[in-house]
């Protein structure tokens, strides 16, 4: 288990990950990029895969809006051989993360690594903002007066980071994809496919600690954050610590709920590595869903604006009751968890009443919490048996 120092340190980088993008009240900025200097500089291959004996291999796709993202693929498990063409995988991080989500424990408790033992070839993407994924064709992440390579929210992975990254496995692999999504992971894939996007590629879709409605957040911290988003650093941070709930030493918890099971080194390796930067502008639509208890696109604040990006006065709504009733899904959700609380996750499966009950596969774990589904040490069987179990029927 994770010391309560660790613990500390870990709660305290994303908070301040959360606050620094807070402070700068800028709609555009990047919100943080936390970062040791120990990193290694030369790619998630060599500094998280090819150190435990795996193939890995580096890609790059643009965007049709000009980024350009990398994607990491082990195409094979340890015993290696020649890439057997098995069924292609993409596993899609959350927001303040990037793909190292899926490589912090060792192989034999990391969802990437297990799934390549299993005969599955492994794509891991890095959304937008992200260490390896901060190229674009023609704006820069240095460009400070307009800051135009962050002007951009979920709704931008949903329009472009994630039909150009599963297109391009896709076009690499020739076959239907599996998708695992955690967090803003999940959120991305059921607004794609609510808005019937991306079906005729992907075969079936694992959603862990899943976000759709954080009506009912019960972090604390996250609470506090929609609630004064505008509020410089300081004030926020005194907000915050006034906050019942919160103790500010022990902030890990009061963001992502109490995780039952990780393992110190793994925090140590999380440390190392994250948090990732996003967009404020990002953080901000987050925050407008926990504040109005709705799915709908990035708010600009006034009917004008709305009217002028959207056609209309409020930003459309993404209705999770379109999500295809064929479509197989497997949701894996914890009763610890603060930011995918259980009654937000009841609410979007009373949206998939109508689902093909063969189709639908929902696995409740009562002690895990947010970090528990991509790191706890026992997460192979808690979690990855059941979802390969969930692969293997479709
Ligand atoms: C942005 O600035 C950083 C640090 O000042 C520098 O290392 C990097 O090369 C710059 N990137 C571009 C695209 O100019
Ligand atoms: C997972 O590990 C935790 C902590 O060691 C333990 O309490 C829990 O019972 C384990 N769960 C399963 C299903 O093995
Ligand atoms: C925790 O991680 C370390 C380093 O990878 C490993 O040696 C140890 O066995 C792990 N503990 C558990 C309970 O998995």
């Amino acid at each position: 288990m994770a010391s309560k120092g660790s613990q500390h340190v870990f709660v305290t980088v994303i908070c301040l990950g959360l606050l620094f993008g807070v402070a700068i009240g800028a709609r555009k900025g990047p919100v943080h990029r936390g970062r040791r200097s120990n990193v290694d500089s030369d790619g998630t291959c060599k500094s998280r895969v090819e150190i435990f004996g795996y193939q890995c291999e580096e890609h790059k796709v643009t965007t049709q809006d000009g980024y350009i993202l990398s994607l990491q693929r082990i195409p094979v498990g340890r015993s290696g051989g020649s890439p057997s063409g098995g069924p292609p995988v993409l596993l899609q991080h959350g927001v303040l993360m990037d793909g190292i989500t899926w490589l912090l424990n060792a192989p034999d408790e990391s969802l990437a690594f297990i799934l390549a033992d299993n005969g599955y070839d492994v794509w891991i993407a890095n959304t937008r903002g992200t260490k390896w994924s901060r190229g674009h064709v023609w704006l820069s992440t240095n460009d400070s007066v307009f800051q135009a390579y962050w002007d951009w929210s979920w709704d931008e992975l949903v329009a472009y980071d994630l039909p150009a990254t599963l297109a391009y496995v896709h076009d690499q692999t020739a076959q239907k994809i599996h998708y695992v999504g955690h967090s803003l992971g999940t959120l991305i894939a059921l607004a794609s496919f609510s808005k019937l996007q991306l079906l005729d590629i992907v075969s079936s879709a694992a959603l862990l600690s899943p976000i759709a409605y954080l009506e009912d957040v019960s972090s604390p911290i996250a609470q506090a954050a929609a609630k004064s988003f505008a509020a410089e650093v300081n004030k926020l941070l005194k907000e915050l610590c006034s906050q019942p709930g919160i103790d500010c030493y022990d902030l890990m918890t009061a963001f992502t709920g109490e995780n039952c099971c990780l393992n110190s080194s793994t925090v140590d390796v999380f440390l190392q590595y994250e948090p990732q930067s996003t967009s404020t502008k990002n953080m901000i639509h987050l925050a407008q869903m926990i504040r109005d208890g709705t799915i709908a696109m990035y708010d600009y604040g006034d009917n004008d604006d709305n009217q002028k990006h959207y056609g209309q006065p409020t930003p459309p709504a993404y209705d999770m009751s379109s999500i295809p009733d064929d479509l197989p899904l497997f949701f894996g959700y914890g009763g610890s968890d603060a930011l995918s609380v259980p009654e937000d996750v009841e609410l979007l499966l009373g949206n998939l009443k109508s689902h093909q009950a063969d189709k639908l596969v929902v696995q409740y774990r009562d002690d895990y919490a947010h970090a528990d589904f991509v790191m706890a040490v026992n997460a192979s069987e808690v979690v990855y048996d059941p979802l390969m179990a969930f692969f293997k029927l479709q």
